[in-house]
């Protein structure tokens, strides 16, 4: 994400002449390459995931807003509330990522319905993805693989920006976003669109957002200096132990105005919203996520993911990870 940082910066000194030489999302890519890549950027760590390689796990119950039965058929909505499997992450696949840097934080939640079904969701805090489709996100990632002296190109990564302005959203959210101070205290995005489903089969658009009730927080930059490049866990551990830790999940409403399939784009802030429900965090620590795989394709009946290609894609790169780290590769 640094990289990233100095990488805007360049796009302002990118010439019709380096645009024109600009690299090029490739055609098509597949979930095994994507996976490769972050592998090439993060390093190969055997037994950890192959993103958000570095995380806590928590375990929480969700309560379910009964409201939410008027636009989704899912037996989520008929109980007062469901366990759930919980865990924040760092983006990259470094296991040793440094936790006072910017960049992506996740949070993912399983969530097990009476009847044996699961709902999972797996959002990151940044509200945007790096370009509007898969071939994009490579293209991006790829610039910013080192050359063989070791060194990366910002000009490149400038010039590929300026070619491809669906990853500049997310390019800018980098610069700007502050280092979050504790997983507890930022908000995170699904970022795709998902349907509510109800009885009657009618689809209605949104997209989530969980929303820390302890308020969103950030490390000062004289906190930084002298602070622990690790401290995410313990701090959540801590937290979990003596206050208590909860987010509401919001849904936001999408119209008929409304890209459905675009991650890179986000909708206006005054489409309707609608509280979900809640989540408390009831433990942290201990090792009860690391076989879970978070897809976020596996919702509860009552609910559907969209076409978003990304999201699509996401399935088989968790699946691939999933195998990977659980036979030690
Ligand atoms: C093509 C795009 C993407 C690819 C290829 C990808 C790939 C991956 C992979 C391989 C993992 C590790 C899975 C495992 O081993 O269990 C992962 C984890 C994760 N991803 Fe993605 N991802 C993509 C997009 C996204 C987006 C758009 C978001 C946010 C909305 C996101 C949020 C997360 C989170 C929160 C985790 C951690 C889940 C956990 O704690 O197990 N990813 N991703």
């Amino acid at each position: 994400m640094k990289k990233a940082l100095i990488t805007v910066c360049a796009i302002a000194f990118v010439s019709s002449s380096q645009l024109a030489f600009a690299q090029q999302a490739p055609e098509k890519v597949s979930a095994l390459e994507l996976v490769d890549m972050f592998e090439k950027l993060g390093g190969n760590h055997p037994g950890f995931r192959k993103a958000h390689a570095s995380g806590v796990c928590a375990t929480g119950q969700f309560l379910p807003n009964p409201e939410i039965s008027a636009y989704s058929a899912s037996p989520l909505f008929d109980v007062d509330s469901v366990e759930a499997v919980v865990r924040f992450s760092m983006g990259s696949a470094n296991p040793s990522a440094d936790e006072t840097a910017p960049g992506a934080r996740g949070m993912a939640v399983q969530m097990t319905l009476p009847d044996g079904s699961k709902h999972t969701m797996a959002g990151n805090n940044t509200p945007f993805l790096t370009g509007k489709d898969p071939e994009t996100f490579y293209g991006f990632l790829q610039t910013l693989l080192p050359n063989k002296d070791g060194t990366t190109d910002p000009n490149a990564t400038g010039a590929y920006i300026a070619a491809n302005p669906s990853v500049l959203n997310a390019v800018k959210w980098s610069q700007t976003n502050p280092v979050p101070s504790s997983y507890s205290r930022e908000k995170y995005f699904g970022i795709h669109t998902f349907f509510f489903v109800d009885n009657d089969a009618n689809e209605l658009p949104f997209k989530w957002t969980f929303i820390p009730d302890l308020g969103e927080m950030d490390i000062t930059i004289s906190e930084k200096e002298g602070h622990p490049t690790q401290f995410l866990k313990d701090k959540l551990v801590s937290e979990v132990s003596e206050e208590n830790v909860t987010f509401t999940l919001v849904a936001q409403l999408g119209t008929s105005d409304d890209v459905l399939n675009d991650p890179s784009i986000a909708w206006p802030d005054e489409r309707e919203e609608l509280t979900m429900g809640q989540l408390m965090l009831k433990t942290a620590g201990g090792e009860g996520c690391d076989g879970v795989n978070f897809d976020p394709n596996v919702v509860s009946a009552g609910f559907k993911p969209s076409d978003d290609p990304v999201l699509k894609m996401r399935s088989a790169a968790y699946a691939i990870s999933f195998a990977k780290r659980l036979s030690n590769q």
